[in-house]
């Protein structure tokens, strides 16, 4: 499956027809290697261990410079970007009501389970697949959106809570998709006494209720605030989406300087959600925002590879609390290379992706296929790529970008690409 061109929402947002049907799914043992979330406090750095990652086993395709990513905490830093929206974000919601508790240290390995069974997330869904998921064993995963933790903590007992973190997805690679990003979710649920009267109705009659009115609602009043909070005054949009764990699901849009743009996913809770979670007896909504997306358009920040820059002329322009316009420095030009290679049947694209990020780090910014061709006669197809390289703090050389083309030349063969 293709992601979408934002980071976050419409991952999981296929049509209702390849959602299929429900899966009914017993609680998984959730194994040692999955700690108990820290309840609210910040143990981010006991991550950074590149070993719980990257194990020995058949099926684990995390590369070292994905490994290398986990425990940055880029979402517990008060003055880096994706830290001053997240806590824009949690002061919006205490203000509103105190009891929203909030989590930020959740062990960014889950379970299958937790990331996709517990949220009806089908075991052939295409984000499951190795091809967009980074697997440690077959059980267990880098999550791939912060709603793996829902289910957990509503089995917990809470009820009104926001969980931020990292989350990781094979991609495809430009200025606004990079394999490690950060996501807010949110849930509420509401107390018996106002949904009572929704209980036993059938999916329809559900719908047409006026408690899942009231909850729709709810949410879309508490997002809305929280948009006017994050951007001022600002013009939205409601759509109906598709999710597999809400029912009904929403997007929203803002015009944002004349453009509308696509910023969370949203719903009402879907009950067999609640149900494996133990809370069959609640009803309540839950969203899902991606961090990187909101600060690249708050901050004017154009690349997401520099909100994990190191680089002093990116960190020093930011400070707690406060939305500053990013200033460009100087952009170093590009170095552009083309690769061309006849497919396998089992051709991956994210495997290439990858290869080259691993091969090249962040110096590629772009990887763009320019031509697709098939031979009629051999009915072989192949395929065109447009590399762009750039640093971010220097200026390369042709011949260095060289060397590392040349290795991903070589290295494709290993994915049985005939590289023309
Ligand atoms: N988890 C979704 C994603 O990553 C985003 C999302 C959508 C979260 C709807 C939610 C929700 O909690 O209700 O694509």
């Amino acid at each position: 499956m293709k992601f979408s061109t934002s980071n976050f929402a419409t991952y999981f947002a296929v049509t209702a027809a390849t959602a299929a049907t429900t899966t009914t799914t017993t609680h998984a043992f959730v194994p040692l290697l999955v700690s108990k979330p820290l309840k609210g406090t910040t143990e981010s750095s006991s991550y950074a261990n590149v070993d719980r990652y990257c194990v020995d086993h058949p099926n684990n395709n995390i590369p070292n410079h994905i490994a290398a990513l986990v425990g940055r905490g880029l979402h517990t830093k008060e003055d880096h970007p994706i830290g001053i929206i997240r806590s824009k974000i949690q002061d919006y919601f205490i203000a509103q009501d105190s009891e929203y508790k909030i989590f930020d240290g959740e062990d960014p390995i889950v379970t299958t389970t937790q990331c996709f069974d517990d949220l009806r997330i089908n075991p052939d869904h295409p984000g499951r697949s190795p091809s967009d998921t980074y697997y440690i064993t077959d059980e267990t995963l880098l999550r791939t959106h912060t709603s793996a933790h829902q289910s957990m903590h509503l089995r917990d007992g809470y009820e009104k809570f926001l969980c931020a973190g990292d989350v990781y997805r094979r991609d495809e690679i430009d200025s606004s998709h990079y394999p490690a990003f950060h996501q807010l979710e949110g849930v509420k649920l509401f107390p018996s006494a106002d949904v009572d009267g929704a209980k036993g109705l059938s999916k329809e009659e559900w719908l047409a209720s006026p408690e899942c009115k009231m909850i729709a609602d709810d949410l879309k009043e508490t997002l809305e605030g929280l948009m006017d909070h994050l951007f001022g005054p600002v013009e939205k949009k409601w759509s109906d989406d598709f999710f597999p764990f809400t029912e009904p699901s929403f997007e929203c849009e803002i015009l944002y300087e004349g453009e509308w743009l696509e910023v969370l996913g949203c719903g009402v809770i879907h009950s067999e959600v609640l149900e494996m979670a133990d809370r069959g007896d609640r009803r309540g909504w839950a969203f899902g925002l991606g961090l990187e997306r909101l600060a690249m358009i708050l901050f004017k920040i154009p690349d997401i590879r520099l909100f994990w820059s190191d680089d002093t002329r990116f960190s020093k322009q930011f400070s707690a609390g406060k939305i500053t316009t990013f200033k460009p420095y100087s952009k170093y030009p590009p170095v552009f290379k083309d690769i061309a290679f006849w497919l396998p049947e089992d051709f991956v694209e994210n495997d290439f992706f990858e290869m080259a990020r691993g091969i090249a780090g962040d110096l590629v910014e772009r990887m763009e296929l320019t031509d697709t061709f098939t031979n009629p006669k051999t009915n072989k197809t192949s395929k065109c790529y447009r590399i762009t390289y750039r640093s971010m703090d220097r200026s390369l050389t042709d011949d260095e970008i060289n060397v590392l083309q040349n290795d991903l030349r070589v290295q494709s063969e290993t994915l049985g690409l005939e590289v023309r």
